[in-house]
């Protein structure tokens, strides 16, 4: 059962997602706001969280530093930049605070420090909180493990213009899916490009193919291709709302466990 009335502070609260999950915050009883955390310099410090997600004033005032409000909440949600995410990480680990972490593109190195910092606090990190993508995942494994060696496997994603990282963290957990239920090893055979004289297809490889532009929230679609017929397993996000309502879920989930690094299958008991 989530913890009654978990207090919330989410940092990027003026991005893309960091409004989507004020509104997600709202939208569930078992939660509150108690703080939003901008980058220093960014022209929405001081302005309320309410007001700037086109929401009621909710009297919290959008602050650059986290460590000035880190007793005001319970668990952090972060969906900013590798950066910022590891530095609230250190924070959360010195506070003993749990922090749920969307921010996609983080190094070897970076992942690492999430480890370390999981054997004193609850972390759930996830490329992609969406149930949807989650059950997604499940399937491909489903998948993977009927059809072997007997199929060629590719992920074709596509984002909006204003993504920075590909392919994306879902792409990169889809490839993982079916990777380790082939019992591959994902660094070893994903293949990142095809270009020129590419020679005939090698099966161990997982491919990914990257489309960026417009508005779109987030396609993935898994080819499974063999002789004479072919799956394909798709998840289409329609809005960020999905991912903002599952981050929020796995804040109230998070303020009853343990310290230990959870991904969204946690969250959902789909392990
Ligand atoms: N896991 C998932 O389900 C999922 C879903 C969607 C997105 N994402 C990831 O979440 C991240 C954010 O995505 P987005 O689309 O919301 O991007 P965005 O619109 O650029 O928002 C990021 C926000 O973080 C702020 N920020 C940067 N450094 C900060 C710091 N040190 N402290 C506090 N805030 C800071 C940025 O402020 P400035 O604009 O002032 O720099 C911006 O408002 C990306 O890594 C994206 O790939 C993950």
């Amino acid at each position: 059962m989530p913890t009654a009335n978990t207090k919330i502070g989410i940092c990027g609260a003026s991005g893309r997602m960091g409004r989507a999950l004020i509104h997600a915050v709202v939208a569930r009883e078992d939660v509150k706001l108690t703080a939003a955390i901008e980058r220093e310099g960014n022209t929405l410090i001081g302005a309320d969280a309410g007001e700037m997600a086109a929401l009621p004033h909710m009297d919290i005032s959008i602050n650059s530093s986290l460590a000035s409000q880190i007793d005001l909440v319970d668990v952090v949600i972060d969906f900013t930049t590798p950066a910022a995410t590891i530095a609230n990480v250190a924070l959360c680990r010195q506070e003993g605070k749990g922090i749920v972490i969307g921010t996609t593109g983080l190094s070897e190195e970076q992942k690492h420090f999430l480890i370390e910092a999981s054997h004193d606090i609850p972390i759930v990190y996830s490329g992609n909180f969406s149930v949807g993508v989650n059950v997604s995942l499940k399937l491909l494994e489903l998948a993977a493990k009927a059809f072997g060696d007997t199929v060629d496997v590719d992920v074709l994603e596509a984002h909006h213009r204003y993504k920075v990282d590909a392919p994306s963290g879902t792409a990169l957990m889809m490839g993982e899916a079916v990777a380790s239920a082939l019992g591959r090893d994902l660094k070893q055979v994903a293949c990142f490009a095809r270009s020129g004289h590419t020679g005939v297809r090698d099966r161990e490889t997982i491919g990914f193919q990257t489309i960026r532009g417009g508005d779109i929230v987030g396609d993935h679609t898994v080819y499974f291709m063999g002789e004479g017929e072919r799956v394909e397993i798709r998840h289409v996000a329609t809005s960020r709302m999905n991912f903002a309502n599952g981050a929020v879920r796995a804040a109230a989930w998070i303020g009853t466990k343990s310290a230990g690094l959870y991904d969204m299958r946690d969250v959902l008991g789909l392990k």
